[in-house]
């Protein structure tokens, strides 16, 4: 038997967890979703602690996180680098080993190309508690836990051949990290379904991963395509996530690292090339009619999307949102109390 009995257990990805501990979140999430409705105390992390490290900005990764633990009788420390001894260079061995003898579990956002798995993995190496992603540059499990939630929230339990476009889309917000469209094509093609990816050629996904995906979904059921035109991908989708990611994927962490103020020019110049890459009411109708947009957010909205579809009855954004709170509270449950 499959062990669903997740103590200790860290999330740097959901590759590194079965299906059968996947399922067990989102039922989990479920019953936590039911009880909030409810106004029913669920305090199963009573005076637990959580250290939270944001490397980068967030909205709903850091409330959904301190939200879901105050909910559960814990409280969580809100930490930024500015506020630690790692902006003087503590190690991640050091600050691992401290918090783990301080509290219960450890959680960071560092999204840096290159370098962001490599320090949660790092963490996760020396903690003795849980340490859980909070987004890196390659993977977000707590989006795409909250993106599947949502998905069978919507179209129920069995996903086979449910078709899903993931299209990168223009932005001038910030060049946004691989990790969203990279945990969805990891992800989604397990529960058999009908993957595309829509993306310019010059904004690949990062090429060990999408092996991976393609390895993911010949093993589940499901497809994984690639296409490069926007219409092409959203031609009788299921689902639309349309979304900027940067050019990250076009360069190996050494490169980027070495010459990145020269990728982040290069990268600039083609998105100018794709300011019609936006998801608009006349590409909402190449997909079915019962089609429904999702989007991680932030959303730029006027580039990526127009306000006509991401406020229309399709967008189910803000359940996509609100179940991040569910799915998070679940995750810790599991892995910072349940049984030993
Ligand atoms: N989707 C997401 O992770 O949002 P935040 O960056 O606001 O946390």
């Amino acid at each position: 038997m499959t062990k669903t009995l997740l103590r200790g257990k860290n999330l740097i990805t959901f590759q590194d967890w079965t299906k059968q501990e996947i399922d067990m979140v989102l039922n989990v999430a479920q019953d936590l979703k039911r009880r909030f409705a409810l106004d029913e105390p669920h305090r199963l992390l009573q005076d637990k602690t959580l250290f939270m490290m944001f490397f980068e900005q967030s909205t709903r990764t850091r409330n959904s996180m301190e939200a879901g633990i105050t909910q559960l009788g814990g409280h969580a420390h809100d930490l930024t680098p500015d506020k630690m001894q790692l902006s003087h260079g503590e190690s991640a061995k050091d600050t691992a080993m401290v918090l783990s003898r301080m509290g219960h579990g450890i959680a960071c956002r560092n999204c840096f190309y290159g370098i962001g798995n490599q320090y949660l993995n790092e963490l996760a190496k020396y903690a003795s508690i849980p340490v859980m992603s909070l987004q890196d540059d390659l993977y977000h499990p707590m989006q795409v836990i909250a993106d599947l939630m949502t998905i069978q929230e919507y179209f129920g339990k069995n996903l086979k051949d449910l078709k899903i476009t993931i299209s990168w889309a223009y932005a001038t917000s910030h060049a946004k990290p691989l990790s969203v469209p990279l945990s969805q094509i990891l992800m989604l093609p397990r529960y058999g379904m009908d993957v595309t990816v829509a993306a310019p050629k010059e904004f690949p996904l990062y090429g060990d991963l999408v092996k991976t995906a393609q390895h993911n979904a010949t093993e589940n059921g499901g497809k994984l395509s690639f296409v490069d035109d926007m219409d092409e991908g959203f031609a009788d989708a299921d689902i639309v996530i349309p979304k900027n990611w940067g050019g990250f994927g076009n360069y190996t962490f050494d490169e980027y690292n070495a010459h990145e103020d020269e990728c982040r020019q290069e990268m600039k110049a083609n998105l100018d090339k794709y300011k019609d890459w936006i998801c608009d009411e006349r590409r909402m109708k190449l997909a079915k009619p019962h089609v429904k947009y999702m989007h991680a957010l932030p959303a730029d909205r006027g580039n990526e999307v127009t306000p006509a579809v991401i406020d229309s009855e399709a967008s189910i954004i803000y359940d996509e949102a609100e179940n991040r709170l569910h799915t998070a509270k679940a995750i810790m449950a599991l892995t910072m109390g349940g049984r030993p």
